[in-house]
């Protein structure tokens, strides 16, 4: 997905993300009062430092009181009260937090990074806000907890869409430390492949560097695995396989919910999926084909050059979640519908079986039970749910997170998360989180 286009396109039109919107509109006041674009012309007395400052000492503040009602926001999921949070009433669309989020002190370390406080002209903005949440949510995993797994999305986040991780890659180096330290990576990925060999054409640059890795013990090269097809298809590092992956079977990580997901079901709500696809290519005259998998359907350009326009791919999406969430086909054997992920990828529309929640979470009970180690995923036993990664101490990093059509959002009910534009942003992240991990460390 083009994701540098959709936070551009976040910031102008009803696509938006409520609470970085309203953190934005809190910021915009002091900006109004403080930051002062005559100072450009009036010299005579005009201090430019002192702005800043003060602007500083402002938006500071405002950082800390959201802090304040985020961690009041916290003890409530914790009471399980029934009375909404102040930041409920406020921000309605909000969900649950599995960290406090120290604010303030990420705010004063991207305020020395983009200079927020001595702009004049352009107030604080949605990347701003998505920077110093993703930042605060680093310093919450590292100083104040202890990351576990982290989880990457593929396309934007590792690579540029449609590409492939590439030996050059600045973010290998930095995953390959991540491994080092006892973080377990999970790729997930809505790409959905039956094979290591299709998995491996995409990820070759990093999965030859873990096979090469000097630094890495024959234990901590399992530390990644690659989840495919959002939740389909999981693959382990076999350092002995043509591919340097192995495909797991199944029965030796799917959830016990995941497990009770029908293969009728699944077909079933597959094939009403098509049929809404091709209901939407035909109404709209889309230049594009229909794909059919085993765990997914979705429609591609039918000529790679040339583009269905943004607008029907958003309406795709909208549609056949629709009619998807109306149907009475598709249901598990408990009769509920099985859940699955429509979204816009850029390029294409895709409904998959589950979504990155259950991706996640399929990660989270892998290591948990010691991965390849421990005896596998461990399967649907009470011993396999206790053993688990938690979400606190899980980070996924994506590129998707408006709530309608984008896949990475489904992660936020199971980990915490990191809102990233581009692969270089990625890299950035990495090196944020190495510097957090360093200090916690010294
Ligand atoms: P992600 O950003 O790594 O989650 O990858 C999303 C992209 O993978 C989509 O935009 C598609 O172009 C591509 N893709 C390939 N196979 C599948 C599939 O089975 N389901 C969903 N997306 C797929
Ligand atoms: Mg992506």
């Amino acid at each position: 997905m083009t994701s540098r286009y959709r936070v551009e396109y976040a910031l102008k039109t009803h696509r938006r993300d409520q609470f970085i919107e309203w953190i934005k509109g809190l910021l915009a006041v002091p900006f109004v009062l403080y930051s002062q674009p005559t100072g450009v012309f009036e010299t005579n007395g005009f201090n430019v430092t002192q702005m800043s400052e003060e602007a500083h000492r402002r938006y500071a503040e405002i950082m800390r009181d959201i802090e304040v009602m985020i961690d009041d926001q916290l003890m409530h999921q914790l009471d399980g009260s029934r009375v909404p949070s102040k930041l409920k009433l406020l921000v309605p669309t909000i969900g649950n937090f599995f960290t406090r989020l120290p604010l303030e002190a990420a705010f004063k370390f991207q305020d020395r990074k983009r200079y927020i406080s001595s702009r004049r002209f352009v107030s604080p903005s949605f990347n701003d806000v998505r920077l110093i949440l993703n930042t605060a949510q680093l310093m919450a995993v590292t100083t104040h907890g202890s990351l576990r797994l982290a989880t990457f999305d593929g396309d934007v986040t590792l690579y540029e869409d449609g590409q492939s991780l590439e030996p050059t890659s600045p973010v290998i180096p930095r995953m390959i430390d991540l491994m080092r330290k006892n973080v377990k990576i999970g790729i997930v990925t809505a790409a959905g492949y039956t094979t290591g060999e299709q998995y491996y054409a995409r990820l070759h640059g990093l999965l030859d560097a873990v096979a090469s890795s000097t630094t890495l013990t024959p234990q901590q090269r399992q530390n990644i695995v690659i989840m495919g097809g959002e939740a389909n298809y999981l693959f382990e590092f076999s350092p002995t396989s043509p591919h340097l992956l192995s495909p797991v079977p199944r029965e030796r990580w799917l959830t016990a919910e995941m497990a009770s997901w029908s293969d009728s079901g699944i077909a079933a709500l597959l094939d009403v999926a098509e049929a809404a696809l091709r209901d939407c290519v035909k109404n709209m005259h889309l230049p594009a084909t229909l794909m059919r998998k085993d765990r997914a359907v979705g429609i591609i350009p039918r000529d790679p050059a040339v583009r269905i326009p943004r607008e029907s791919l958003e309406e795709t999406v909208l549609v056949v979640q629709k009619i998807l969430e109306l149907s009475v086909g598709g249901r598990d054997f408990d009769n509920k519908v099985v859940p699955f992920c429509a979204f816009n990828g850029g390029r294409d529309v895709f409904v998959d079986i589950g979504d990155k929640s259950w991706g996640v979470s399929v990660c989270q009970q892998w290591f948990g039970n010691g991965g390849g180690n421990g005896g596998g995923g461990g399967g649907s036993g009470g011993d396999a749910e206790s053993a688990r990664i938690r979400p606190e101490q899980t980070l996924h990093v994506g590129d998707q997170f408006l709530s309608a059509g984008s896949n990475d959002f489904k992660a936020r009910s199971v980990s915490t998360t990191a809102w990233i534009a581009s692969p270089a942003e990625t890299v950035e992240l990495l090196d944020e989180l190495a510097d957090f991990m360093g200090k916690k460390l010294s």
